[in-house]
């Protein structure tokens, strides 16, 4: 190269480019020589102002160091970009093969398990599902079912008033009555499951939030013999074809004759023990056939017509069936009791 100062400036730019070490770097020597104020721009504009036999080698020299330093800057610019790349991926690095999280699948509440084999026990023998409002009317909780104003049979059935007439439904019998008055006289089989409130102090066996399945039969010659059956039937196929039950004499309002219903106990299958202190017989439900005032309160002849009725605890049969000792486990959500029914369902 003739001109010594393009040399020094070609050396200083190849030494710069080689130590740059950032793609930040190589931008700075980039910048340094190309900007409008570099020295080696200086050259390129002074190349017109040269009488011409300097111009061509002056100018070939010019374009050459331009040229290479050029290639040079951009050839290290692409490797140091490259490496920065592979230095973030490797960072960033997620490894595919790690096991992910697990997520135990759930399971059923036992609550919500009886209930539903409950319901396919009814369902099999022909009964429908109703349903009904949890908040329900003074007229439907209680006056349809024979329970007047001023009855007694009210303080075992004390509750959440949200009006004078607006209550939270003691039991699932005002279904009895909604239904009586949408099937307008014809035959029914229903049964509902669902909630009832009671104004009740919490304890092992007590909870102010429970639930019930309740059962009605109207139709031509309904006797109490159709309600044993039914309930007879209902607890083999729920606790055991070895279980057998037993009706006591009862009273409910709406039933007469009313029944409560047991079943020989499990524990100790009918001797006696603890679980059934010692009667060998433990209470599932209340039933009934249905009072002639019922009937004829919600629009069915009792001459022509007859029924059965019967309502049923759920968590009493689920704290049966699985031996649970305490009724506010069902609503506790707590995984540890949860997860115990898992090979149960
Ligand atoms: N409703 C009654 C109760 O909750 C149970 C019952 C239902 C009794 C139907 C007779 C007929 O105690």
């Amino acid at each position: 190269m003739k001109n010594q100062r393009l040399q020094e400036i070609l050396d200083a730019a190849l030494l710069e480019i080689s130590q740059a070490s950032t793609v930040e770097e190589i931008n700075n020597v980039r910048n340094t020589y190309f900007s409008k104020k570099s020295e080696l721009m200086g050259m390129m504009s002074l190349i017109g102002t040269l009488p011409p036999e300097e111009k061509k080698t002056f100018g070939q020299e010019v374009g050459m160091v331009k040229g290479q330093i050029a290639s040079a800057i951009d050839e290290k610019a692409k490797l140091l970009a490259e490496q920065e790349l592979a230095k973030k991926l490797e960072a960033e690095k997620i490894d595919i093969s790690l096991p992910g999280k697990n997520f135990a699948p759930g399971s059923k509440n036992p609550f919500h398990v009886i209930k539903d084999e409950m319901t396919d026990i009814f369902l099999g023998m022909g009964f429908e599902v109703a349903d009904g409002p949890e908040i329900e009317s003074d007229m439907f909780n209680f006056e349809l079912l024979n329970i007047p104003k001023d009855h007694p049979a009210r303080d075992m059935q004390d509750t959440f008033y949200i009006d004078e007439n607006t209550l939270l439904r003691t039991h699932t019998s005002p279904v009895q009555a909604r239904t009586m008055a949408a099937k307008k006289g014809q035959p029914i089989r229903i049964i509902c499951p669902g909630k009832t409130y009671r104004r009740d102090d919490d304890d092992a066996t007590h909870s102010h939030q429970f639930a019930q399945i309740e059962g009605l039969v109207i139709d031509r010659n309904i006797n109490i013999g159709h309600l044993k059956a039914t309930l007879e039937l209902f607890a083999k196929k729920m606790f055991g074809e070895k279980r057998e039950i037993r009706l006591r004499p009862s009273y409910f309002p709406f039933t007469e004759p009313s029944v409560e219903v047991d079943i020989t106990c499990a524990n100790c299958g009918g001797k006696g023990c603890n679980m059934c202190k010692g009667t060998g017989y433990i209470e599932i439900l209340g039933g009934g056939m249905v009072h002639p005032n019922v009937l004829k309160m919600n629009g069915y002849d009792p001459e022509v017509y007859s029924g059965f009725a019967f309502g049923i605890g759920i968590e009493r049969v689920a704290i049966l069936r699985y031996g649970i000792d305490d009724i506010r486990k069902f609503y506790q959500n707590d995984v540890r009791f949860l997860h115990q029914f898992k090979k149960k369902i």
